[in-house]
């Protein structure tokens, strides 16, 4: 069965693919390679023995998305992942932002409702709950003002898909509302690649740790928590990318309970920004250079999943803790950086 992954050069998009070739699916790769490497499908094919079908396409371009599906009919299911990422760049470049997001994710749906089999995960975010009311966070909290013009490309993409579905009852689609993923494949061939100075917590305290950043700040030890670092809920980039085979197959079988579903996927547990690099310090026998810095504007004090629906609907949990996540993501920056 032949699946279509946009942007499945990416960090959640490459251990996807992996996981879908697991499974024994026939993947096809589109990625515009803005924010990737086409060394990536190497990476796969030496985990797991093929090379995914590549295109590298601008699914802006309305035109270009057409033609890839007049070639592509027998496409069985779409994990839509391509998307512009960066927070603080979205509130620098919100048109961007919407155009990116919002524009791709228009013409993929049009063309993905003419296939025979319309199915369709989108890769959302637990951003769409902004500060929630109380934790462990329910999929039925309300969805609250986007902190940023990302955040807001997330709802709005998901109100598209949940008006599309209304009016096209052969059209089947689950939105992954992700917490933290973190971690990298255990075989060290795929991982997480940021461009430039990292803006998240993991990728910045590896490479605090391999020599290639000085110090890692800790944005603010003055929150409401119990160590005074925020919380949030880290998820091993594998388990994640196996949800997403696990949606797909829920849709291919006709396992869902409406043509639209949403699911939290997160460990249900949160953990400190404190207990993220004691983590890594265990798993790395490295003493991590650090310094308590102010606040970071934007950040929430707390967030992770109930992951109740995840488990008992979806038939999904996570495996891997959050040591074997340091453990690998730490496995993986020595080896790109050849250390
Ligand atoms: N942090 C630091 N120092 C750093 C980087 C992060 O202390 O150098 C802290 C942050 O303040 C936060 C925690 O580490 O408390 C996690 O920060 P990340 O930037 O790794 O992750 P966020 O939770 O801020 O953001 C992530 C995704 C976003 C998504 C958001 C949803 O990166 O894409 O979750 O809440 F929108």
């Amino acid at each position: 069965m032949k699946v279509l992954v946009t942007g499945g050069l990416g960090f959640i998009g490459s251990h996807t693919v992996v996981e879908l070739q697991n499974e024994g699916f026939d993947v096809v790769i589109i990625d515009d390679l803005s924010n990737s490497s086409i060394e990536v499908l190497d990476g796969i094919s030496s985990i797991t023995g093929f090379k995914p079908v590549f295109e590298k396409l601008d699914l802006k371009e309305k035109s270009s998305v057409v033609s890839f599906f007049e070639k592509h009919k027998d496409i069985v299911g779409v994990i839509h992942f391509a998307a512009s990422k960066a927070v603080g760049e979205s509130v620098k470049e919100p048109l961007k932002y919407y155009e990116n997001n919002l524009n791709t994710l228009i013409y993929m749906l049009k063309s993905v409702l003419d296939l025979e089999c319309s199915n369709f995960i989108f890769s959302s975010s637990c951003t769409v709950y902004g500060q929630a009311d109380s934790m462990p966070i329910l999929e039925k909290a309300p969805v609250k003002a986007a902190e940023s013009p990302y955040g807001n490309t997330k709802q709005i993409g998901e109100e598209i898909i949940t008006d599309t579905c209304k009016v096209a009852p052969n059209f089947n689609a689950i939105a992954l509302r992700y917490f933290n993923p973190i971690g990298a494949h255990h075989s060290s061939e795929i991982g997480e690649l940021p461009i430039g100075v990292p803006q998240n917590l993991v990728p910045y305290i590896t490479q605090t740790a391999a020599g290639l950043r000085a110090q890692l700040s800790v944005f603010g030890n003055d929150y409401p928590t119990e160590d005074g670092t925020c919380i949030r809920d880290y998820i091993h980039v594998v388990d994640l990318a196996k949800a997403h085979v696990i949606a797909l197959q829920r849709l291919l079988e006709k396992k869902n309970d409406s043509n639209y579903e949403v699911f939290n996927i997160g460990t249900g547990k949160g953990s400190s920004v404190l207990e993220v690099i004691e983590s890594f310090e265990r798993v790395s026998g490295i003493k991590l250079n650090y310094a308590y810095t102010a606040r970071r504007e934007g950040d929430i004090v707390s967030a992770y999943a109930d992951i109740s629906k995840s488990n008992k609907v979806l038939g999904w949990e996570s495996q891997l803790t959050l040591d074997d996540a340091m453990r690998t993501a730490w496995c993986w920056e020595k080896t790109i950086r050849k250390l």
